[in-house]
């Protein structure tokens, strides 16, 4: 497909911390509207912002955007690298900000789309400080991006872990025992809060709501007593445990064996969670936002991130986003709904 208009501009791409399931759909999204709807020219930086301290780019042209819709990873490679802290992965007589901006400038740049969860809005949110034309895309399986209703990533790996809670299910029930099934999330429960239910794990926990031991030993106590053959526990990674050496999935399960003389095994999911293809609402979202951000840079409205807002697409200020996490409110209506069909969160039995 020829592009409609040529207005000269020229983009840049990069994506930055973990991938997640939907990245090529937002680049693809961005890429595609850029090129042909609004006639630019599109820059695909390599490894996040690494690629540009060290001037690591390929033009992207319609061609190279074809057949990643559905593509998990990302085409342009990730990495942790924060320009802005002194300890990034590499180290530079000049500072890394002021490769970029050169970078930037030699590429004559107008815009540069910054694919990412919390640490890359922030900064995304400090090079737009220092006058790059910014917008910020937020993908995380995560979903503790404040400021949009949900991050694209988030829905695929809800459906792995699901999936994961589902074939557990069978296997619990065969041999009487207490599964353990720990999700990522360091910070927020979303995926566990949202697989748990959709799992139909019996307790889940997060790290919002703060557990109490002898809770969970009762409720395990009361599950065995009323003859329950199995029960499934969904835990978030970033659960507070006593000891720094265990995982928290690992954690729970030596508790819950202990508190019942029961078999109990854990089920770290891990990077699966992370990985292949991206699920059709996280395909959607992603194209959605990726198309709005090359119309905000067509608008010149910049040193925003795209958005879900009760299922629109709109623009919030990085401003308002840098240095803040979403994390699972305690009386989310979820948790409410859940606690009514008896899944305990670790608080009360
Ligand atoms: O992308 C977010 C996340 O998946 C967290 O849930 C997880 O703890 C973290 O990334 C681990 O990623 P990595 O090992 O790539 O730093």
């Amino acid at each position: 497909m020829a592009m409609r208009k040529k207005n000269g501009m020229r983009i840049g791409v990069l994506t930055a911390g973990g991938d997640c399931p939907g990245i090529n759909a937002a680049i693809r999204g961005v890429g595609k509207s850029a090129i042909l709807e609004h006639g630019m020219r599109v820059f695909g930086f390599s490894s996040g912002f690494l690629g540009l301290i060290e001037s690591d780019y390929r033009e992207l042209v319609e061609d190279d955007l074809s057949g990643i819709l559905t593509l998990g990873g990302t085409i342009l490679g990730a990495s942790r690298e924060k320009p802005f802290e002194s300890s990034g992965i590499t180290e530079y007589i000049r500072s890394k900000p002021e490769q970029i901006k050169q970078t930037y400038r030699d590429l004559r740049l107008d815009a540069l789309v910054c694919i990412g969860g919390n640490g890359t809005m922030k900064t995304a949110c400090k090079l737009a400080d220092e006058g790059l034309g910014i917008i910020g895309l937020p993908k995380t399986i995560d979903n503790d991006v404040w400021g949009t209703d949900q991050t694209f990533g988030f829905d695929s790996a809800v459906g792995i872990a699901a999936e994961a809670i589902d074939r557990i299910h069978t296997t619990a029930n065969s041999h009487r025992r207490i599964m353990v099934v720990e999700v990522m999330g360091h910070h927020a429960g979303w995926l566990a809060l949202y697989s748990g239910v959709a799992g139909g794990g019996d307790m889940i926990l997060i790290p919002e709501i703060k557990y109490n031991e002898e809770v969970i030993e009762e409720y395990l106590k009361r599950r065995t007593a009323a003859g329950k053959p199995y029960t499934i526990i969904i835990v978030a990674e970033g659960v507070k445990i006593p000891k720094l050496k265990s995982s928290a999935g690992r954690y729970v399960a030596r508790l819950a064996a202990k508190a019942t003389g029961l078999e109990a095994r854990e089920t770290i999911l891990g990077y699966i969670q992370r990985g292949g293809s991206p699920s059709p609402m996280d395909r959607i979202l992603a194209t959605r936002l990726g198309a709005y951000a090359a119309e905000l840079i067509s608008k010149k409205q910049f040193g925003q991130m795209a958005a879900l807002k009760n299922g629109s697409i709109e623009a919030i200020p990085l401003k308002e986003v840098a240095g803040k996490i979403k994390l699972v409110p305690v009386d989310h209506s979820l948790i409410a709904r859940a606690r009514s069909i008896d899944t305990n969160f670790g608080d009360k039995v």
